[in-house]
């Protein structure tokens, strides 16, 4: 099986789109409801709970785990994939863990896979990219600095929205939403002086469930851009690359798991993800 991790809710959005990409792998996913949001947690504590979870993922017999979490990317997967992996003998059995803020840099600036130096015509382009993230995610600055890699002379201006996961997690009223994101994007605007950012991620895996409020607020002129869609092709990508990863991984299955409350937390997945399966508990 393929694990998908995320703290919450927000991983669906992810896997999601790789269950439509790829129907007859086995997916397993593990949702930390114990403990989220991570996103105005110490650092620290996101890397212990990443690597707790990984760790039970692994055990479940996932050779891949794809972190389907910003939050956790930013803070947590160089170290996990640098350190921890080796360390513990993970790797040396063949585990993997992949991120997700790589593949939706490549697809906010067009450059794919592993081109490290800029190219024409990114290294001179100076476009405006907006990111709305996590507070941890922002204060990481993963994605300016992964932007920069391959665009230097982009702009990109940063958004912190600290409960705009949480109130999604707690199924909050589409107005309380509404308002958390009228007010990021007030924020975002304010940071760019009123100019209309290009393009938008969001970095965030929940915040694809409220798209439709941020393109309602969002200029008309920015385009927002998919992450699940762009996490989707990289994967595609990486299998093609890796095929040990699909030997034996292709049952179609899609396995669900929280640390948290597996009744509430399928009832609330369906409003978003109507033929989601049900949760089962760790
Ligand atoms: N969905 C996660 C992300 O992509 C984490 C949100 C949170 O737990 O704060 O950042």
């Amino acid at each position: 099986m393929i694990g998908v991790f995320d703290s919450g809710l927000g991983g669906l959005t992810v896997l999601r789109a790789l269950r439509a990409r790829f129907p007859a792998l086995d997916f397993l996913y593990l949702a930390d409801h114990a403990h989220v949001p991570y996103g105005n947690r110490p650092a620290e504590e996101v890397v212990a709970l990443t690597q707790a979870s990984i760790e039970a993922l692994f055990g479940s017999g996932c050779k891949l785990v794809l972190l389907g979490c910003n939050t956790a990317t930013a803070v947590a997967a160089r170290v996990l994939q640098q350190e921890w992996l080796p360390q513990s003998g993970w790797r040396a059995k063949g585990h993997n863990i992949l991120g997700i803020v790589a593949p939706t840099v490549e697809a906010a600036t067009q450059t794919p896979y592993a081109v490290t130096t800029p190219q024409y015509p990114q290294k001179n382009n100076t476009d405006l990219i907006a990111v709305f993230a996590t507070t941890r995610t922002v204060s990481s600055g993963v994605f300016p600095e992964e932007i920069r890699k391959r665009c230097p002379k982009v702009a990109v201006v940063q958004q912190a929205c600290p409960g705009l996961a949480g109130a999604i997690e707690d199924a909050a009223s589409e107005a309380v939403l509404e308002q958390l994101v009228i007010e990021a994007v007030a924020g975002l605007m304010a940071g760019t002086g009123g100019r209309p950012p290009h393009r938008a991620i969001l970095g965030c895996t929940h915040f694809p469930i409220v798209e439709h409020l941020f393109r309602k607020h969002l200029p008309p002129f920015t385009r927002l851009l998919s992450q699940p869609e762009a996490v989707a092709d990289s994967l595609e990508d990486y299998l093609g690359r890796h095929p040990r990863y699909v030997a034996g991984c292709d049952g179609g299955r899609l396995v669900l798991r929280t640390t948290g409350d597996a009744a509430g937390t399928t009832r609330l997945a369906k409003v978003f993800w109507p033929d989601v399966p049900a949760f089962g508990v760790v």
